[in-house]
């Protein structure tokens, strides 16, 4: 489910100019003397009419303070004033005027949130993520990542993996420091998770060990939170230190924590040619 919010104007090809190039928004359908904009998972439309409806409020938020005073500088010149934190609300924010007249909001909420993602954003947007801030995952999310990652499709519907998580600072060390530079982000994160599986529960137990993994990492960005999938951690010391049966494997282990900005950019991808073969 999902839902539009529509408004009259009577300048339509100003507003495209200001959502498109200004705020950044894409054109979702163009209906002619209708046109709708994303912003993330934000729908909303401008139907053109003798009289322009400048009801309601148009709310755009981003991730960070940073992405707010970005937006802010690129509209200054509409903006009413700069961003102010506001204490009630725990938002950092500022208002500005769309070419109607019509007032508009950016902010960034000061705490954590629930999902808003799409799918197409979800997916997209996942990163690698090798910095994080200190602010701990609350338990009621990290419940809720846990309880998604469950989903995950395993052979013969057998579900031989399981989660161990890791939050004392000693061990989140340790395991940083079994691969070099490959494994340090685990200690920059306020925790890790390990997605391990029990060959006796399945023949197929690595496949969907690694799927399950990867329905972690989608499960933590749905909620805002940053995974790096590490590598090489299926070690016999490892699994000493972590009370893992030497027989069971480890797909990785994840550092998980909520990321420090700026988000990496995507690391170049081949063309779409380049992965489909005769
Ligand atoms: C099997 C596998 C092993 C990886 N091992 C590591 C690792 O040991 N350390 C690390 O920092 N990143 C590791 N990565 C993350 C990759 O470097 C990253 O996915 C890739 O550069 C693409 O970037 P993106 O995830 O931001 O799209 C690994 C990823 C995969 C799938």
């Amino acid at each position: 489910m999902s839902g539009i919010v529509f408004l009259r104007t009577s300048r339509i090809d100003t507003l495209r100019d200001f959502y498109l190039d200004r705020v950044g928004c894409q054109l979702w359908l163009d209906q002619g003397d209708c046109v709708i904009f994303r912003h993330g998972n934000l729908l909303f439309g401008f139907c053109e009419r003798d009289e322009s409806d400048r009801q309601g409020l148009l709310t755009f938020f981003y991730d960070t303070q940073a992405d707010v005073d970005a937006i802010y500088r690129s509209l200054q010149s509409v903006a009413v004033s700069p961003p102010v934190m506001n204490e009630k609300y725990r938002i950092y924010h500022f208002f500005a005027h769309d070419p109607d007249g019509r007032q508009v909001e950016f902010q960034t909420f000061d705490h954590p949130i629930d999902s808003y993602l799409s799918g197409e954003t979800l997916l997209l947007t996942r990163r690698s993520i090798r910095q994080f801030k200190r602010a701990e995952v609350p338990a009621e999310i990290l419940r809720q990542v846990l309880d998604i990652s469950r989903f995950a499709p395993t052979s013969r519907n057998s579900q031989p993996y399981y989660f161990k998580v890791i939050g004392d600072r000693e061990t989140l060390r340790f395991l940083s420091q079994t691969r070099g530079g490959s494994s340090a982000p685990i200690a920059c994160a306020p925790m890790a998770v390990a997605v391990c599986s029990d060959p006796e529960l399945s023949k197929r137990h690595i496949q969907d060990a690694c799927i399950a993994a990867y329905h972690l990492l989608l499960a933590a960005w749905f909620y805002g939170l940053g995974t790096c999938w590490i590598a090489a951690m299926d070690r016999q010391d490892v699994k000493t230190r972590l009370d893992i049966p030497q027989s069971h494997y480890i797909a990785t282990i994840t550092p998980l924590g909520y990321p420090d900005p700026p988000l990496p950019a995507a690391p170049p991808r081949k063309e779409l040619a380049e992965f489909i073969r005769e």
